[in-house]
């Protein structure tokens, strides 16, 4: 059994980031119709990282839920890309910022070691994910569609992402082979 504050931080996540996963699917439709096809692309790889995640706090449960709650803060769209991309962004940040460090804190408190690693492999990814976000919304904001330079790949495991021609060898984060990871 996961100790209570535990189990709540980890539905609380697995809320968050189930919805970030279906909202930057949608979001990657709607910059798709509006022509930014890198930008979709993003949303796409980016939307694959958070079912990683959300799949690892689901399992790190352990037992059935039914009391699952989300985490808000941030509104939840959609609107144009730059808007999306602008929620995106705060949504990254939220979580680099306060949820995944306490979660992670808590967590910790509470000796539940599998959730410390579930908390540590997001919050790792987010900050790069905030990053990438930032990069498009400058971009769009000038009229434009966002450089990527070759794939974005993720780490089926972790959810690192990385831009690039070819993943890591290896995933810096969890050690994962580069061969495994999904590249958009
Ligand atoms: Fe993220
Ligand atoms: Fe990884």
């Amino acid at each position: 059994m996961v100790k209570d504050m535990t189990k709540d931080a980890l539905l609380s996540a697995l809320s968050g980031e189930s919805m970030a996963h279906m909202r930057y699917l949608i979001f990657s439709d709607i910059a798709e119709k509006e022509g930014y096809k890198n930008v979709a692309r993003l949303f796409r790889a980016i939307a694959y990282a958070e079912q990683v995640h959300a799949t690892n706090h689901y399992k790190a449960l352990r037992e059935y839920n039914e009391d699952a709650k989300g985490c808000g803060g941030v509104p939840i769209g959609p609107g144009n890309t730059s808007k999306n991309l602008e929620l995106a962004i705060r949504g990254e940040e939220f979580e680099v910022r306060e949820m995944y460090p306490v979660y992670i804190k808590t967590a910790e408190f509470q000796n539940e070691k599998e959730a410390v690693q579930s908390f540590t492999y997001a919050y790792k990814a987010e900050q790069i994910h905030a990053q990438l976000y930032r990069e498009a919304k400058n971009s769009v904001d000038s009229g434009k569609d966002m450089e990527l330079k070759g794939k974005v790949w993720i780490c089926p495991v972790c959810g690192y992402t990385h831009v690039g021609e070819e993943p890591p060898e290896k995933c810096p984060v969890c050690g994962a082979k580069g061969e495994t990871f999904k590249g958009f």
